[in-house]
């Protein structure tokens, strides 16, 4: 769903929550110790967003390329991520969080998207707060599973290839019914897309700031949002 207003605040910001690895690296400690700050970090500013006005919040928490990573880091992020999903679920159903899950589930492991399937029907009457966790998601693989439906329905004749536009294609991406981000923040210095909602970030603002995840409070993300009050949009039109 396309963004079309200027707001003082963003309805839906999204993150790419980088540089735990440099935080722990820099402390002497394993990659996954800065995973673990990370997780807490995502409490918080899941916390925040009601007092901040942020309606949906969507957060990068493993990409389709991150299994590149050792044996041991993707284990560990796995199991931080159901354990996370057990510790949270009360305060989450309780503060008014809906969560959903984006991204290909095929290649997780079962327990963990039964967690993911659970957390998603306790939440799903939930309003206060969108939160969106991509989780084994990349934008391209979205786009072609998108496509790959897209074109199965053409190939049984239920679709007309001239039917085909923007508003269609939305309808078989993961976010299918999100609103567009406003501002995509993507932390720890990297100023990087990464495959991070392709389709949907066609008009977000980009902040790109030096803090590493595991650092950035509710007071950094505060500071964000004021900046993006500032910025004018215009969507492809002219300064009216
Ligand atoms: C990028 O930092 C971070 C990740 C790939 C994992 C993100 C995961 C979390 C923040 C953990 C908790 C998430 C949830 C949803 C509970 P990096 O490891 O690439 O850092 P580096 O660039 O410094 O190495």
């Amino acid at each position: 769903m396309p963004a079309d207003e200027n707001r003082e605040v963003p309805e839906h910001v999204a993150i790419i929550m980088d540089g735990n690895g440099r935080w722990a690296a820099a402390r002497g400690r394993p990659r996954l110790f800065g995973h673990q700050a990370g997780a807490r970090r995502v409490s918080e500013i899941v916390a925040a967003c009601p007092g901040l006005g942020v309606r949906y919040l969507t957060i990068f928490a493993f990409s389709t390329e991150n299994w590149k990573r050792s044996r041991a880091e993707v284990s560990g992020l796995m199991a931080l991520f159901r354990r996370y999903i057990v510790k949270e679920a009360q305060r989450l159903t309780v503060n008014g969080v809906r969560v959903r899950f984006i991204g290909d589930r095929t290649r997780l492991d079962p327990a963990l998207v039964r967690h993911m399937d659970t957390l998603e029907t306790l939440t799903r009457d939930n309003d206060q707060v969108h939160l969106t966790v991509a989780l084994n998601y990349g934008g391209r693989d979205e786009i072609a599973r998108a496509t790959r439906r897209l074109a199965a329905e053409v190939a049984a004749g239920r679709v007309d290839p001239g039917d085909i536009d923007a508003c269609r294609v939305e309808r078989y991406l993961d976010t299918h019914g999100l609103p567009d981000p406003d501002l995509v923040i993507r932390t720890s210095g990297e100023a990087r897309v990464s495959n991070f909602l392709l389709w949907q970030s066609a008009y977000a603002e980009y902040e790109f700031v030096e803090t590493l995840w595991p650092d950035f409070t509710a007071e950094k993300f505060a500071e964000v949002l004021a900046g993006f009050g500032k910025r004018e949009r215009r969507f492809g039109a002219v300064r009216a």
